[in-house]
């Protein structure tokens, strides 16, 4: 693996998914990242991503920096052959290359604008990390994916699953603010990857980009698509087709108790944070259902199994 940028990246994902597993049992130091520096860019607020990453290159003997770059750090510019006479005080080129001299691999996290669908699909600011540095570059969710995120979900799934190939479902769920489409995108990609029956729904003007969900079976009927799941994977976005909006929804697609009857005992995911009672009830997530606890420990294993690819090349 040369960078994490997207799902595309991973050589071998059962393999992967095997490793972060073995890493799992070990939960010990290894010498790897002795001498090596992770440095991570947070353009977006964060818990776990922030948390996780950092115990993992912590765990492979790193030595971590962070910055919160939308507060701390210069305004950058990422335009090539812009005329700095604005407010951007560093071109993407020199930030890049300087962070390339302190640190063995970059990660970064920088949300989509959710204004202009084709500004957020070029992916300006991971990309141009990616083109400009030097050392490895680890996306940390970006404006279309949270590849890190999937990672974990892929391997919470192997863990937890009691058939051979158990039924996913993806499920929309209100939220207050329109979220960025990152998190299903890439959870929806890696389902692609795995050996299980995956299904999404949501409401009709919420489908996500065709280009990802592909062959995938979309059921604009929540309960219909709930039907004999061994995993929920719950989760807001906002419109594709109606870029960055939230359109009306006139059915309550809050994942409830009474909803989750028609699974197979479904195992209820989410990558958190989570609006309680709001995304998912109360009664959902403190029940045995819920191993989003779970899932969010599984960040530190995928985060060390990425770290590692990576530390290796
Ligand atoms: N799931 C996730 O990425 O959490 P944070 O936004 O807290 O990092």
């Amino acid at each position: 693996m040369n960078n994490y940028i997207t799902l595309s990246d991973i050589e071998n994902l059962e393999e992967l998914i095997k490793e972060a597993i073995q890493l799992k049992k070990e939960n010990s130091a290894a010498g790897l990242g002795k001498g090596k520096t992770l440095g991570m860019l947070f353009f977006n607020p964060s818990l776990r991503t922030r948390l996780s990453t950092e115990k993992a290159a912590k765990l492979l003997g790193m030595e971590v920096m962070v910055m919160n770059a939308d507060k701390d750090g210069w305004a950058l510019e990422f335009e090539d052959g812009a005329v700095m006479d604005s407010n951007k005080a560093e071109h993407i080129k020199e930030a890049a290359a300087v962070l390339s001299q302190y640190c063995d691999i970059i990660a970064v996290r920088a949300f989509p604008e959710l204004k202009e669908r084709e500004k957020d699909e070029a992916e300006l600011v991971i990309n141009n990390f990616t083109k400009y540095a030097s050392v490895p570059v680890v996306n940390l969710e970006s404006a279309t994916g949270h590849p890190l995120q999937a990672l974990t979900d892929a391997i919470t799934i192997s863990e937890l699953k009691k058939s051979k190939r158990p039924k996913v479902v993806l499920t929309w769920a209100p939220h207050p603010k329109a979220l960025p489409q990152s998190v299903p995108n890439s959870f929806a990609e890696i389902m692609q990857k795995s050996n299980v029956d995956f299904v999404i729904t949501n409401p009709e003007a919420y489908d996500l980009n065709p280009n990802i969900t592909k062959e995938v079976s979309i059921v604009h009927n929540q309960q219909e698509a709930l039907k004999d799941a061994d995993f929920v994977y719950v989760k807001n976005w906002s419109s594709y087709q109606q870029y960055g909006q939230s359109p009306k929804v006139e059915e309550n697609w809050t994942l409830t108790g009474e909803k989750l009857k028609a699974t197979n005992n479904a195992k209820v995911m989410h990558c958190l944070p989570v609006r309680r009672n709001v995304v998912i009830a109360d009664e959902v997530l403190d029940s045995y259902n819920s191993v989003v606890i779970h899932q969010a420990n599984n960040r530190t294993f995928a985060a060390q199994a990425v770290l590692k690819s990576l530390l290796k090349k």
